[in-house]
């Protein structure tokens, strides 16, 4: 072995989440969490393996993602196995092994991890997190329109205003019918879907050489599906009740075409209208056939997938982000006289402890006096210092950090005090 030092950056693509990292991870989970249980959503959960299978099933795959973007091994028992780039299948394996026992309409909410192995970017990343929010059970329109509600508010509950962030929808069979009344071949729908996701990431050029390849050399047709993509002239029923719901920054974009095979019906992203930040906020869809995989009857679903990365983003570029998130410290801080009671300062802090207070033993090496203020700068409500005479009297003194005063006592007396 090399005595070559080992990095201390995390792997490629993932994050080191620091407490202050951490505590905005946790406020954006918090406040997820919140908003999806004021609809009604449950909360479930997975584990991050799944078997390769689920991702490469008919119906299922989203070919740029499972053969270039998984992390995928084989594990001791030769299984091949994937962390999950994302949760739709895992949700729909899980709603399809209880179909029997759950009571549809059911609206169910995650946050998972998951993994791609992606070109990183502003946006993307190798591991993020992702709010999963679904509805099973119905086709009912007023379902989707309940979904893209949800999203709306999360992102009012996070303090934003409409002006922030604009809704693009679209609908695959309207879509289809479009394509069909063109003269499009069928079967060439789902590889335009494809180019379409890719739009406005390439040129203007090679979308019209890639789509004249696609139709077989036809250029005329070229021209009309352009014409046709560009026309804004359409409005859907979800659209129309999305207004009824006083939600208008909603677009209807022919053009929106979303990665995965499996969406049969509405589908819909948020952008952020800061240039800053070109990745969607979310995506999702309806799609209503993905349980059929599992066989049994198929059961329709309908839901999206918002990401951390992104989210942080987007409050950070307008400055939505509450300031001290990071709780720093307890109430208390016991600090030992001097090394030899630290132990001493312990037992002191456990008893307040036990009474449902927080309090931290400063056991470091630094000065009485500059611990005092280390306390006091974190935050801390009151200190208490534990020395010779406290122990041998059993009598200590708390001192409140804020208005000077101190209460002396046995600490039972100073529990009732706080
Ligand atoms: P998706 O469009 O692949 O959809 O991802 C949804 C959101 O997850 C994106 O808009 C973005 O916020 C976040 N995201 C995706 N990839 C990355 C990445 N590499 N780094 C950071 N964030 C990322 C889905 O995953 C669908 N399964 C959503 C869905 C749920 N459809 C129906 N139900």
């Amino acid at each position: 072995m090399s005595n070559k030092h080992l990095s201390t950056d995390a792997y490629k693509g993932v994050r080191d989440f620091y407490p202050e990292d951490a505590a905005i991870q946790q406020y954006i989970f918090s406040t997820w969490a919140k908003t999806a249980e004021s609809f009604g959503f449950e909360r479930y959960d997975a584990s991050i393996l799944e078997p390769s299978d689920l991702y490469k099933a008919k119906g299922a795959e989203n070919e740029e993602m499972v053969n270039e973007q998984t992390y995928t091994f084989t594990d001791r028992g030769d299984r091949e196995v994937t962390l999950r780039p994302e949760m739709t299948p895992t949700v729909a394996r899980m709603v399809a092994g209880r179909a029997r026992a759950l009571s549809f309409p059911l609206r169910w909410y995650s946050i998972p991890n998951c993994f791609r192995y992606e070109r990183m970017q502003r946006g993307r990343l190798r591991e993020f997190w992702q709010l999963n929010c679904d509805i099973f059970g119905t086709t009912d329109h007023t379902a989707d329109v309940e979904m893209i509600a949800l999203a709306y508010q999360i992102l009012i509950d996070f303090g934003a205003t409409p002006d922030m962030f604009e809704i693009r929808v679209n609908d695959r069979r309207l879509m289809n019918r479009l394509y069909i009344a063109l003269g499009v071949p069928e079967e060439t729908i789902p590889a335009i879907t494809n180019l379409n996701d890719r739009r406005d990431k390439i040129d203007d050029q090679s979308y019209r050489t890639e789509l004249k390849k696609i139709l077989g050399g036809n250029g005329l047709l070229v021209e009309e599906i352009i014409m046709m993509l560009d026309k804004s002239d359409e409005q859907t029923d979800v659209v129309i009740a999305l207004s009824e719901l006083g939600i208008t920054n909603v677009v209807f974009d022919k053009s929106l075409a979303r990665g995965f095979d499996y969406y049969t019906g509405t589908v819909f992203e948020v952008r952020d209208t800061s240039p800053d930040n070109n990745r969607a906020l979310l995506g999702g869809g309806r799609y209503d056939n993905l349980t059929g995989l599992f066989g049994g009857d198929p059961i329709p679903g309908i839901g999206f997938g918002m990401g951390d990365v992104t989210m942080r983003d987007f409050l950070e570029t307008h400055k939505l982000l509450p300031e001290n998130l990071q709780k720093t410290t307890s109430t208390v801080v016991a600090i030992p006289a001097d090394s030899t009671f630290n132990l001493e300062a312990h037992k002191a802090a456990k008893v307040i402890r036990d009474s449902g207070i927080s309090v931290t033993t400063d056991i470091g090496t630094k000065k009485l006096g500059k611990k005092i203020s280390d306390a006091s700068d974190k935050g801390a409500e009151y200190i208490i210092v534990v020395g010779e005479d406290e122990v041998s009297s059993q009598s200590f003194s708390l001192k409140n950090l804020s208005t000077g005063e101190e209460t002396s006592g046995p600490i039972n007396k100073i529990i009732e005090s706080l």
